[in-house]
């Protein structure tokens, strides 16, 4: 199940409707499916099959959002993010910029277009989703970690200018998810892999979210691990460069199996 799903059904749950947007319509349509047949109210469960990345999809998303809720929204939840694997070097500019497209530039132009009916929602709220690497970049997560660093900055600039309108503005930040995220990576070239440390559940992370929202949170990061790391590199940066410095080269160091996975034969 991906945070998006957890996050629907926990609002619905919670007496919200909810539109729920994503490339593959029929995915979408069997969580839509399988809400109602869990107890939602059809007319609360709204499926809108859109790549976020294309101004004319977001457009008629947004169109059939304003003609299903009054021109009006409570709550936006940015949640739609890729990520990438593997050294700098054996990636190229077309990761970096899908990377980009996705996480940053699809965020920033749906935050663009529901400012107006956000303005006429009730107690509104966006909710933009980040990561530890928001905050900390990591060895092997390069284009990842910039674009949730560009999402944390962004974020943080339209707290300020949102305020005026009474807009709260979260930034999430969960850390290992047991979601999809890592089957879908537009590459994987990394030889440390991390599934196997996916701890959180994406219902525990909705219902965290949902209580930061509640709470009036700006900026809440879910994992214990994410948040020791971050409050470490804000004291002490150059140990943490220091430790994913060595960490690093060890990983590195069996320039064999280095090869292999960034040059398959095949
Ligand atoms: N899982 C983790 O450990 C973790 C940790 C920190 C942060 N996050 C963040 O949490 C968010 C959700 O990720 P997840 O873990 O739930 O991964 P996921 O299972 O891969 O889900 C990603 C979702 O984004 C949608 N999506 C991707 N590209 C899209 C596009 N162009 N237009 C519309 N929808 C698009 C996907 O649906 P379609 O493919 O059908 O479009 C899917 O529903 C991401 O922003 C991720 O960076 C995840």
């Amino acid at each position: 199940m991906g945070l998006g799903r957890a996050l629907a059904e926990s609002l619905v749950r919670r007496g919200a409707r909810v539109v729920m947007a994503a490339r593959s319509a029929d995915l979408l349509r069997a969580v839509a499916d399988d809400l109602i047949a869990h107890g939602a109210k059809p007319e609360s469960v709204l499926p809108f099959p859109a790549d976020v990345t294309i101004a004319e999809d977001r457009a008629d998303l947004l169109a059939y959002a304003a003609e299903h809720f009054d021109g009006a929204l409570d709550l936006v939840i940015n949640n739609a993010g890729i990520g990438a694997y593997g050294r700098f070097e054996s990636h190229n500019e077309t990761i970096a910029r899908k990377v980009f497209e996705i996480n940053v530039f699809a965020l920033m132009e749906m935050c663009r277009s529901v400012l107006p009916m956000l303005r006429k929602g009730q107690d509104p709220a966006v909710c933009n989703i980040g990561s530890i690497v928001a905050r900390r970049g990591l060895p092997g997560r390069s284009a990842y970690s910039a674009s949730k660093f560009a999402v944390a900055g962004f974020t943080e600039s339209i707290r300020a200018e949102w305020a005026i309108d009474g807009i709260d503005v979260l930034l999430l930040n969960p850390g290992f998810t047991q979601t999809e995220f890592e089957k879908n990576l537009v590459v994987d070239t990394a030889v440390y892999k991390t599934d196997h440390r996916r701890t959180m559940t994406p219902e525990a992370v909705a219902k965290k979210t949902l209580r930061a929202l509640e709470t009036r949170k700006k900026e809440v990061t879910l994992s214990r691990p994410g948040r020791l790391l971050i409050l470490t590199n804000r004291l002490a940066p150059r140990f943490v460069d220091w430790g994913l410095g060595r960490w690093t080269k060890r990983l590195y160091n069996d320039k064999e199996s280095l090869e292999k996975v960034e040059h398959p034969k095949d």
